[in-house]
């Protein structure tokens, strides 16, 4: 049986990707800030293990790792985000934003890449977005998209240690999907997002290792 894990699986797409990996018979380790009380999440069908993880805390990704360690993961995926601002934001607020969303999918994947390397699929996604495209920008005041863009420099920087390792890996944007994040008001279901999503990590191949693309497969640009 193969094993997924998905990182920020409380809501959105995160929760979208453990609901439709469990329904397809894989083996789903999911993380939540609140596993006391999972909501949706703990009412998740199928073979799927609860982790607690607040990506802020150096403490709770190395107790991640120790949890799991021995074993394998096919496929990680890195949701967990945050909008931060669409302006500069304040300095907490730009604090926090850079770590979740840029350091954070480093910082998980670098902690669960023995697990990944131990599997028979090997491959990781870190959910970008298109934001991040051309970004970070001097002088931005675009707090989000900056976030991303830094996420995707890392991202580029340290993905030929980990093909090295014959793990295939992307930046991955979902596409503009209706979540808490987004109000609502966006032009995709989390069902869309997550199907395309599954198709493509499906589908990659070790070539297509330091790619950017989006749920359909097509790439975007850095
Ligand atoms: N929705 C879109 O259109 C869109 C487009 C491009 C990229 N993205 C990216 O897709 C990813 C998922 O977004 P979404 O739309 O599903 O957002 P969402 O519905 O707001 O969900 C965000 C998830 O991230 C988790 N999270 C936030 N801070 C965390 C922390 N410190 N530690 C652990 N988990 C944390 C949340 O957990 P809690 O429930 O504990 O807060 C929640 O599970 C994000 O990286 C986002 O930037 C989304």
């Amino acid at each position: 049986m193969p094993s997924v894990m998905v990182i920020g699986a409380s809501r959105g797409i995160g929760l979208e990707l453990a609901r439709q990996y469990a329904d397809a018979g894989w083996r789903v380790h999911a993380t939540t800030r609140s596993l006391a009380r999972p909501g949706k999440l703990g009412d998740l069908a199928g073979e799927v293990s609860l982790y607690s993880l607040d990506v802020c805390s150096d403490a709770d990704i190395a107790a991640l790792a120790e949890a799991l360690a021995g074993m394998p993961i096919d496929v990680l995926i890195h949701s967990a985000g945050v909008i931060g601002s669409r302006g500069a934001g304040d300095e907490e607020t730009r604090t926090q934003t850079f770590r979740i969303n840029t350091e954070a999918p480093i910082l998980t994947a670098t902690a669960l890449l023995e697990n990944v390397a131990a599997s028979d699929q090997k491959k990781i996604a870190l959910i970008s977005s298109v934001q991040g495209s051309g970004r970070p920008r001097v002088g931005s005041e675009y707090l989000y998209g900056d976030s991303k863009g830094l996420l995707n420099a890392k991202f580029r920087e340290l993905e030929p240690q980990w093909r090295a390792r014959g793990i295939t890996s992307v930046a991955l944007h979902p596409g503009y999907v209706r979540t808490d994040m987004t109000g609502m008001m966006a032009s995709i279901s989390p069902k869309k997002s997550v199907r395309g999503i599954r198709a493509v990590m499906d589908d990659l191949r070790l070539e297509d290792g330091g790619r950017f693309v989006d749920y359909k497969g097509k790439t975007v640009s850095w």
